[in-house]
């Protein structure tokens, strides 16, 4: 059994990564019913919470339903980051997790996300400072390194556990790779192998498979996998991860019904959550995913990701059922 302070995540729990414009409740939500056993918010900036920009308070929204959830801020200046941490608590969530693992220049370059990999000393005060400021459990959630030839994840990890971080995800990548090449899980591995480790080691990177997850389980004997873009626009994907755990087999693809009803309350949750004009924007990247494999779909999808009228993107979906209700969707 996997704990996060005193949350129970269950045996291997699987986690629905944060990810920016896809972590939302609505996207969340249908995670969490297809057996995601935690999901966290997309990053939110501590300058942009403590400053009240609306898009960062925003972020902070979660539903009941979606527990146990995890809030992730980045940042790098400790009093902007402890500030933040009181207003992310008055928010509710079950987890505080810091994002050290960002690549991007504009993060990286305030030495916030996986900039603070260049400063592990900075990363472990930070971290430590947070967690002596709530009662939450404060999680981490960062890269392999800065670059090949700085990779130092087993003493990091170790040092972070130390000052009180509850459970760290590794993404198996360093930032100068960004996101390429294949995710290398062995220095996640060499981190859980640590005997004086005894938070939860999360997996994460390249988890496409449900074969993958297993694997990381067993191969690499790792604590939970964390996943990303396996999910985008396919919330079955933690349902079959946990099918073929427990059976050893594949579960049968979602039908099309369910597909263009999992997609009409993706949009209508977005709608509902973010308004007309954003809800319909911002759910389109799932599109491809829910509908892939469909011959000769173009004309559809375009009519899904073209129109700025939900009742067009609708009909759109009916529109789909009708046509291809009776299509047969293999893995
Ligand atoms: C669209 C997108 C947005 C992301 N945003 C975040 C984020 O806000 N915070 C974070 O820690 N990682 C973010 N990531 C990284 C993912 O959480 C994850 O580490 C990465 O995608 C590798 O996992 P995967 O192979 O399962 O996708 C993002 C990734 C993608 C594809």
């Amino acid at each position: 059994m996997a704990k996060i302070g005193n949350i129970d995540v269950g045996e291997f729990p699987l986690l629905l990564a944060p990810m920016e414009d896809v972590s939302d409740p609505p996207f969340r939500a249908l995670c969490k019913e297809q057996g995601a056993d935690v999901v966290y918010t997309e990053f939110i900036s501590s300058e942009g919470l403590i400053r009240d920009a609306a898009k960062s308070v925003m972020k902070l929204d979660i539903y009941e339903k979606e527990r146990p959830v995890g809030i992730q801020i980045f940042g790098a200046n400790l009093d902007s980051m402890l500030k933040s941490v009181e207003i992310v608590e008055a928010s509710g969530p079950n987890i505080i997790d810091i994002n050290f693992g960002c690549p991007v220049k504009k993060v990286v370059s305030k030495g916030a996300g996986a900039g603070i990999l260049k400063d592990i000393d900075l990363m472990v005060s930070l971290t430590k400072a947070m967690v002596e400021h709530t009662k939450l459990p404060v999680t981490v959630k960062t890269r392999l390194g800065w670059d090949h030839d700085s990779i130092k994840i087993v003493e990091v990890a170790e040092r972070l556990q130390d000052v009180g971080c509850k459970a760290i995800a590794i993404h198996g990548r360093t930032r100068a790779q960004m996101y390429k090449g294949d995710a290398d899980w062995k220095p996640i591995a060499e981190v859980k192998n640590n005997p004086r480790m005894h938070i939860p080691v999360f997996g994460n990177g390249d988890v496409n498979t449900p074969e993958r997850a297993v694997e990381m389980r067993d191969k690499y004997g790792l604590d939970g996998a964390m996943i990303g873009r396996a999910s985008i626009g396919y919330p079955w994907f933690f349902k079959e991860v946990k099918h073929y755990i427990k059976t050893g087999t594949h579960c049968a693809p979602p039908t099309m019904q369910e597909r263009v009803e999992a997609a009409r309350r993706h949009l209508q949750m977005s709608i509902d959550w973010k308004g007309e004009k954003l809800g319909v924007f911002e759910t389109r990247r799932h599109y491809t995913n829910y509908f892939r494999g469909i011959p000769h779909f173009k004309e559809y999808r375009m009519k899904m990701v073209t129109s700025d009228d939900s009742k067009d993107v609708f009909a759109a979906f009916d529109e789909v059922l009708e046509k291809f209700g009776d299509f047969e969707f293999s893995h």
